[in-house]
């Protein structure tokens, strides 16, 4: 009975960036995401991501001028008529260079910017910076100026500006780009917590396959503005000839199988391990 709605539904979307002679930045995109999916969406430059993932939240029809068609739906809403303001409620966005989104003096200030303008109490607020100050790891800096931090800490700051909203859908475009491995990993590792004791729904542009194959429920890969492959991490990075023909890599243990399938070495239909851990059951057999 329990029919499973959608959170985020694109029907037949296509959008075509204002401009003289611009082609579309995406097309005919149909895609439903469900509610506590950690969705990975790979391209490359240029592929689409960015204004996929700016459809979600509405900045795209609502804030652009370009072309739009088809319809969005997040949370049974249909973008095209609900304000921006609106759907932030719901839908939380981090983008991949933290320091260009802070302006305030202390962490704690630029956490309460967004929900002063949700209309926020201020006991409530409070209340809220440190929890999502704890929800980072971020806690006892509240005082500490958000330009003093390092590019890891920038990020888990936004993340927390964004979580302070209560979203159920978080968007991440490229949020470990500017970020040394250890922050990667720890904003990863955050993303992957909240979205497992939460269910929150993450929607997040990467090009890391190897953490994407560790912590994603579902690949999305984008070229061109289409969606080219949709599948769990393993069904998706088992396509290693298309994958590498779309100038993409796959993780290099799946690689690295397949090299030993073609090699006669291993035989595993096509279907091959995406992490350390499958690898090891994959090859099991070899070390007998
Ligand atoms: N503001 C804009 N005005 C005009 N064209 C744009 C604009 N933003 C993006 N585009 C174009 O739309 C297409 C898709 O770009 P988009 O930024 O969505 O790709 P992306 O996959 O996010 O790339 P990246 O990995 O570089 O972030 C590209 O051809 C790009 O040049
Ligand atoms: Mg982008």
């Amino acid at each position: 009975m329990d029919e499973k709605q959608p959170v985020i539904e694109f029907k037949n979307v296509s959008y075509t960036y204002a401009g003289e002679g611009n082609q579309p930045a995406i097309k005919n995109i149909n895609l439903s995401i469900y509610e506590g999916e950690y969705v990975a969406l790979l391209g490359l430059n240029g592929a689409g991501k960015t204004t996929l993932q700016l459809c979600i939240n509405g900045v795209i029809p609502n804030m652009m001028a370009g072309d739009f068609e088809g319809e969005v739906f997040t949370y049974g809403v249909d973008t095209y008529d609900t304000p921006v303001r609106e759907m932030a409620k719901h839908v939380g966005m981090v983008f991949d260079n933290p320091e260009f989104q802070l302006s305030q003096m202390s962490v704690a200030e630029e956490i309460a910017l967004g929900l002063e303008n949700l209309g926020i109490s201020y006991p409530e607020m409070v209340t809220r910076v440190k929890e999502v100050l704890n929800i980072v790891g971020l806690n006892g800096l509240e005082e500490r100026s958000p330009f003093g931090l390092s590019g890891g800490q920038q990020q888990r700051l936004s993340i927390a500006s964004a979580l302070a909203m209560h979203p159920k859908i978080l968007v991440m475009d490229e949020p470990t780009s500017n970020v040394d491995p250890i922050g990667k990993e720890e904003i990863f590792a955050v993303a992957a917590q909240l979205n497992k004791e939460r269910n929150l729904t993450v929607v997040m542009a990467e090009h890391e396959v190897e953490v994407m194959a560790a912590y994603a429920d579902r690949v999305i890969v984008m070229h061109q503005g289409e969606i080219i492959l949709n599948g769990t991490p393993q069904e998706v990075f088992s396509n290693v000839d298309k994958i590498k023909e779309l100038g993409l890599r796959t993780p290099q243990v799946t690689e690295y199988a397949n090299r030993l399938e073609k090699e006669g070495i291993v035989q595993l239909n096509g279907i091959y391990p995406v992490t350390i851990g499958q690898a090891e059951s994959a090859f099991k057999e070899l070390f007998k």
